[in-house]
């Protein structure tokens, strides 16, 4: 049974003797991107002139469609086809699953006439134009009935999710009760929506029986299956890619009607069809993050170790869903305490379907325990890093589980240090310049680690090209990047040698991308790959009575500077492929977690600090300076790992300052629908943020020692900037966004 020692560090990756890992290297798909070339899924150039779809949602909340007059929609110009619940195409049961091992099941496009939520589609037009398409999508003329629905978040109104039940340890009511320094606070997150530059595009054709299709998804495996399940056709008969991807975030881990829709008229028109939502379709059609209210009771001594924890979170999903926004999961981890309780509650209403949006649970749960921490710090009159260091756990606070790397407390101090910490006077609006209240805040970060199975395959060229193949996708994160360092890395290569190959259901199976997992699942099962490679590329020289190699120990070769290396004797890879297996030399490799990796609590961890400006006279937050101190394994990638990391952290100033949306309670639909209602950071709002890692190697986590960069950056950063600005101005703020309504009523 493989373990933990299996991972066998070091290996090529970890010897990082060409000195490819960790570097700046620059994102190899890069170019492509800046010059427009590199094809998005609605883009791609289809073999002949493409019909346009337009989708149609619907307009009322809760109900169903009682009737639809089709007629002048079928009439109009360039009209090919019209779909909805009473014309719609054939294709598969709802749910149904013709092979057992699909990790999809069917999702019929209009398949009844219920409308769950406002905005669903609801009807479907494909024409020779995408301008025609959607004037006569406005034709058809959509009758509803309406049924009463429930649109308003009740947080009371919960019940616990399915197969859920609370943590508890210990007596947390009784040790809260007694505690001596008390805080309780209640905290609200709103809506938030993914906003992807690229909207979910699908581009589908036919090539004889196959079904190609471009689509923008997180994954590669899920979507084929869906369509093959959709189509009623063999899943090797459809083609999926989805090489390109302007943003994923965990909207685009389902996928959408675009897609089936696009492969369902490409099989009715016999002619390729696009359909992509539009920026404003996207706010309904595909999933949101839920509100939350989040209740914080945390009970100290007074000198400031928890006796009593509590972290409740309410929050909702769709009337027929059970996705949960799991608020409270990531704070069983991350700070000891005796007694215990954390828990979700989960309330449906009739809007649209919320789902994971980057670091899912984490991103708005620590907004809350990490503001409530500076509150009690301020109770304690103790420095709130101070307070947190008292509170590290030795090991997993509820499982004991020891922990794999867990630097938080060194994030915090050495982040502190470089951001100047010491300046910051403890007491409240102390501070000001010209009109401005100024103010540091800080919180920790903390973001689970995960490893799912993965395979690759890799193919040497007689020139020495080394190929690497992945049905792994690459969402903006670097993913093509970090593919073709391991890869360089392990066959001892020039990394202008390395050809990466992704988002294509023809190659080795990987998981996608979501919950920061995809660089330790792919990057370990390239790692594998090249390991194979080598190994059969060493059995091979040793075995030829022609190679300098002959006879030597295969076990003993090295890989470095494009040559294969025993002792002193050594040849070219080009040259021992070249001789003898000019067509090239292919493996396939796989990866999986070790038997004993979930006995270790993995997580990545960090600090983040803010340096805010307070208007006395607006109420506006300017932030003046952020740094971000993490700790998460080997960086693969300085530039890439830097760039998630300070994406995050925008994507923090976005959830503490602009961003929210809220359900329009007469019809069921998000106020928000574009960029011009639902605000994100602009330039002028990032300033000076920075962010670094502490060196670290995970050897629990995976063979490379590396751990997910991609989500815990987002973790935190609101509380820091929550904190900050009670510092600089003495309101305490507990729902976000924080915005200057809010700041005013507090200035008095
Ligand atoms: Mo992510 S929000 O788990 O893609």
């Amino acid at each position: 049974m493989p373990s933990v020692t299996d991972y066998a560090i070091p290996n090529p990756v970890s010897e990082n003797k060409g000195g490819v890992i960790g570097r700046a290297v620059d994102r190899y798909e890069g170019p492509l991107k800046v010059s427009g070339t590199a094809p998005y899924a609605y883009e791609v150039q289809p073999p002949s002139p493409p019909a346009y779809g337009y989708v149609v949602g619907a307009e009322i909340g809760c109900g169903r469609v009682a009737a639809i007059d089709d007629a002048a929609a079928l009439a109009a110009p360039g009209v090919k086809l019209v779909w909805h619940a009473f014309r719609k195409p054939v294709q598969a049961e709802r749910g149904a699953k013709a092979n057992p091992h699909s990790q999809a099941a069917a999702e019929p496009v209009f398949a009844d006439d219920e409308v769950a939520f406002w905005g669903q589609p609801v009807a479907f037009v494909a024409a020779d134009t995408l301008e025609n398409a959607r004037e006569a999508a406005a034709l058809l003329v959509i009758h509803y009935a309406e049924t009463s629905p429930d649109y308003h978040f009740d947080p009371l109104k919960g019940d616990l999710p399915p197969g859920e039940d609370d943590v508890r340890l210990g007596d947390f009511e009784g040790a809260f009760a007694a505690a001596p320094v008390q805080v309780d606070s209640v905290f609200t997150t709103p809506i938030q929506n993914h906003c992807q530059m690229e909207p979910c595009a699908t581009t589908a054709w036919f090539e004889g029986d196959t079904l190609v299709v471009h689509t923008s998804n997180q994954s590669i495996k899920r979507p084929q299956h869906l369509l093959a399940e959709t189509l009623q056709i063999h899943r090797e008969k459809v083609h999926l890619m989805s090489r390109y991807i302007g943003g994923g975030f965990g909207g685009k881990g389902p996928s959408y009607e675009d897609l089936t829709l696009a492969a369902l008229a490409a099989r009715d028109l016999g002619q390729p069809v696009k359909v992509a939502f539009t920026r404003q379709q996207m706010f309904h059609a595909s999933i949101h993050r839920p509100a939350t209210v989040q209740r914080v009771r945390l009970g100290a001594t007074p000198d400031g170790r928890l006796t009593a924890f509590a972290l409740e979170a309410a929050t909702h999903c769709a009337r027929h869903d059970t996705f949960t926004e799991h608020a409270a999961s990531f704070s069983r981890a991350l700070y000891a305490a005796p007694n215990r309780l954390t828990g979700h509650r989960l309330v449906r209403l009739d809007i649209p379907v919320a789902g994971a949006m980057r670091a899912p649970g984490e991103a708005v749960g620590m907004l809350s325990l990490e503001g409530a921490m500076d509150e009690l710090a301020e109770k304690l009159g103790l420095d709130p890093i101070e307070l947190r260091i008292r509170n590290e756990p030795d090991s997993h606070p509820e499982t004991g589980a020891p922990f794999s790397a867990r630097q938080l407390v060194e994030c915090m101090t050495d982040g502190a240090q470089r951001f100047g910490w010491s300046k910051r006077n403890p007491k409240p609006a102390q501070v000001m310049d010209g009109e401005w209240y100024v103010g540091l805040g800080m919180a920790a970060a903390i973001r689970g680690n995960f490893l799912l199975p993965a395979k690759a395959s890799m193919k040497i060229e007689a020139d020495g090209t080394v190929t690497i193949r992945q049905g792994m996708t690459d969402i903006g994160t670097g993913t093509y990047t970090i593919l073709a360092q391991i890869t360089a890395e392990t066959l001892g290569v020039p990394l202008d040698k390395v050809v990466v190959e992704i988002g294509d259901s023809g190659f080795a199976p990987a998981p996608g991308s979501g919950g920061q997992f995809g660089a330790a699942s792919a990057g370990s099962a390239a790692l594998a790959t090249g390991m194979v490679l080598r190994k059969t590329l060493a059995e091979m020289a040793v075995a030829d009575p022609a190679s300098p190699l002959y006879g030597a120990q295969a076990s003993a070769a090295d890989f470095r500077d494009g040559l294969i290396t025993v002792e002193n004797r050594s040849e070219t890879l080009a040259g021992l492929v070249a001789r003898l297996a000019p067509a090239g030399v292919e493996v396939e490799g796989a990866s999986s977690p070790a038997a004993d990796a979930r006995n270790f609590a993995q997580h990545a961890y960090g600090a983040t600090f803010a340096e805010v400006g307070v208007s006395s006279v607006t109420g506006e937050i300017r932030i003046r300076r952020m740094l971000g101190a993490f700790a998460c394994g080997r960086i693969l990638n300085a530039k890439t790992a830097r760039s998630q990391i300070t994406g995050g952290m925008i994507w923090g100033v976005g959830t503490a300052l602009h961003e929210v949306n809220r359900v329009d309670e007469r019809y069921g639909s998000f106020i928000g629908q574009d960029l011009g209602g639902y605000l994100i950071p602009a330039h002028a709002d990032i300033v000076d943020l920075d962010a670094y890692f502490l060196p670290e190697v995970d050897d629990k986590a995976n063979p490379l020692g590396i751990k997910g960069v991609g989500e815990v950056g987002i973790c935190g950063v609101g509380a820091a900037i929550a904190n900050a600005v009670y510092n600089a101005c003495g309101v305490r703020l507990r729902d976000y966004p924080l915005t200057p309504d809010k700041v005013l009523v507090g200035l008095g």
